[in-house]
């Protein structure tokens, strides 16, 4: 038995009064007033109040008295302007009701393990445990339907701009660079393991060679890596490569996608062109390579002051290399010992800076915390320098570079937090350009490619391959949005020799290489045109939009901090005969 709905529950209005309607739904509340039983019912689209009472209809105001939260039922009735003492303006169909003749219940339900409601304190396992509870909720069904509205503005836009849509395969070969790759065992290759996808690069580059011109694809793509609120094992790509082009076309591209998802999705307008920045000044700057420019707090170097100081921690760090920096926080100076105490241990504890100095430029005295070391003169010079007026704090670190200024880069981001500086109704976007090609791992004393090995080095910078690779410049470009990284590509190489030099500086053999990518070097050979891209983290951009704080609540079956969906219980143990098809012996497990 089906009670086929005329309409969805966030529809009626009053304009419908005296219609008769039928509505499918959820219970979402259930009062009983006097006889008379109320109830929300509850859809994707809203909420309607539906009420059953003895004069309306006996037999559905009987059948009624079993319902309760989560039973699912059609019901059909007539819609009735309700009394004006109960209009509820925050509903949106709150000025009408349905006065109901029949009633089925098609399913009943047990009390769920937590309400299903907007704000609840529910621990976060127990709703990733029963997530078909959880996606019920208002917030997580609004985060969902965004995304699908972001999906929705990303194919138009690419679709009316050319592009192609092609799937890309998810079984493919392991290539690690960057994370570790999900692996997956042939069973008709014995032996043999498939990878996961980090990104379709090697796809999407062979496409260009292929001549396909512009491509894009929605696609998901596997990282084996430590989870944070902002990282998911699987998550999505707006993955896009395109012919014939440099950073000006793919810009420009990137910005139209933005402007055309942040228009059809939040309402809200953007303006292009996006600012850039150099990864290098982004660093001295801001000290992150993804600033959030919401809020000032720009860097102030101090080491040139400093560098003859009788107070050796600014002396001696200036002498050895590293940096005396700092930012200045407007209208700060007030704050009391207490509060510095607490902000210096912090400094220490989280950020792992040696200590925390800091000046306050009030109007009786110029505070110093190591007024005992640095002479006066010294600490005025500081304060010009920063440009701090009258009332104005100055926090300051030392240490190595750039080392000293990532530990500045994260103390700007907890202290505008914590002072709530940020203005969240903001959607700053920043390109930051100019990337090192190469990064060099103390560890095993190589280097790595900062974006990856198919990355052209900067034009004006080849000569320094051989004798300088630390400082070569890479074509590669990010896009910040509100200090997240939410999208990173570059312009590729396309010729076979520069492709050579690159595994050459990166310690990649010529067997290694050509085992690895012998058929992109091949394919090179062939034709390939110039070409670069981008990838843009789609969960990243859902995520902010949404106001969201993980990756979790824009995602529909994400997996927790330990890489496991609780849901359907996996990773999982597997039959012993299936091991057996895959020829795989399993090692025993030695718990550290
Ligand atoms: P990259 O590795 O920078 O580039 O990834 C592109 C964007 O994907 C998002 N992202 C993630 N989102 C959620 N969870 C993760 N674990 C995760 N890792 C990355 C970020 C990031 O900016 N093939 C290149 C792109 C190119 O050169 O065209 C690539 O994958 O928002």
């Amino acid at each position: 038995m089906l009670l086929r709905r005329t309409h969805t529950c966030g529809e009626l209005r009053e304009k419908d009064v005296d219609t008769q309607v039928t509505l499918n739904g959820w219970v979402n509340i259930r009062r009983d007033l006097g006889g008379v039983i109320f109830i929300d019912l509850r859809d994707r689209y809203g909420l309607t109040q539906v009420v059953f009472s003895p004069q309306d209809n006996e037999k559905a105001h009987a059948e009624a008295d079993e319902l309760r939260n989560e039973y699912v039922v059609g019901i059909r009735g007539t819609v009735r302007k309700r009394d004006p003492e109960n209009i509820n303006p925050k509903m949106d169909t709150g000025e009408i009701e349905v006065r109901v003749d029949e009633l089925y219940i098609y399913s009943r339900a047990k009390t769920p393990p937590f309400e299903i409601k907007d704000d609840i304190q529910t621990n976060e396992e127990v709703r990733l445990k029963h997530r078909y509870l959880d996606l019920r909720r208002g917030p997580l069904q609004r985060n969902l339907m965004l995304r699908s509205h972001v999906y929705r503005a990303v194919r138009n836009y690419f679709y009316d701009h050319d592009f192609a849509e092609v799937e890309t395969p998810v079984l493919m070969r392991s290539t690690p660079e960057g994370a570790r790759d999900y692996l997956v065992p042939s069973r008709v290759n014995p032996g043999r393991f498939y990878a996961l996808p980090q990104s379709p690069q090697i796809y999407k580059q062979t496409l260009m060679i292929s001549g396909m011109d512009r491509y894009f694809q929605i696609v998901k793509c596997f990282r084996d890596e430590d989870l944070r609120a902002d990282r998911q094992p699987e998550f999505t790509q707006i993955d896009v490569e395109m012919s014939f082009v440099d950073e000006e076309s793919i810009y420009e591209m990137a910005e139209g996608m933005m402007k055309r998802i942040l228009e059809e999705t939040t309402g809200k307008a953007v303006s292009v062109p996006f600012p850039r920045m150099s990864y290098q000044q982004a660093i001295e700057t801001y000290g992150s390579d993804k600033p959030d420019t919401r809020f000032d707090l720009r860097f102030v170097d101090f080491s040139d002051i400093v560098k003859d100081s009788e107070f050796r921690v600014f002396s001696k760090t200036v002498a050895d290399g590293g940096k005396v920096v700092g930012f200045v926080a407007p209208g700060f100076g007030t704050l009391g010992r207490g509060i510095m105490d607490r902000l210096t241990k912090k400094v220490q504890q989280e950020i792992g800076a040696g200590g925390l100095i800091y000046m306050k430029n009030n109007e009786d005295e110029l505070y110093s915390s190591v007024s005992k070391f640095v002479k006066e003169e010294t600490s005025r010079a500081m304060v010009d320098a920063s440009g701090a007026q009258t009332g104005d704090l100055i926090l300051i670190l030392a240490g190595k570079s750039p080392h000293v200024l990532h530990q500045l880069g994260d103390l700007r981001l907890m202290f505008a937090k914590e002072y709530e500086l940020i203005d969240e109704s903001r959607n700053d976007f920043l390109w930051v350009t100019d990337f090192p090609l190469l990064e060099f791992n103390e560890d095993d004393g190589r280097y790595y490619a900062m974006h990856h090995p198919f990355t052209s080095p900067h034009p004006e910078d080849t000569g320094l391959m051989d004798s300088e690779p630390g400082k070569v410049r890479a074509r590669a470009y990010d896009l910040v949005m509100n200090g997240s990284e939410i999208g990173g590509g570059s312009i590729r190489i396309h010729d076979m020799e520069t492709q050579k030099r690159m595994f050459g500086l990166l310690g990649i053999e010529e067997d290694e290489a050509r085992e690895k990518f012998g058929f992109l070097l091949d394919a090179f050979g062939y034709g390939a045109p110039p070409h670069g891209g981008i990838a843009f983290g789609l969960d990243r951009i859902v995520m902010l939009l949404a106001g969201a704080k993980s990756l979790r609540d824009v995602i529909a079956f994400p997996k927790n901090q330990r890489a496991q969906s609780t849901m359907d219980n996996c990773p999982d143990e597997v039959e012993k005969s299936q091991l057996d098809e895959l020829y795989i012996q399993l090692k025993p497990v030695i718990k550290k």
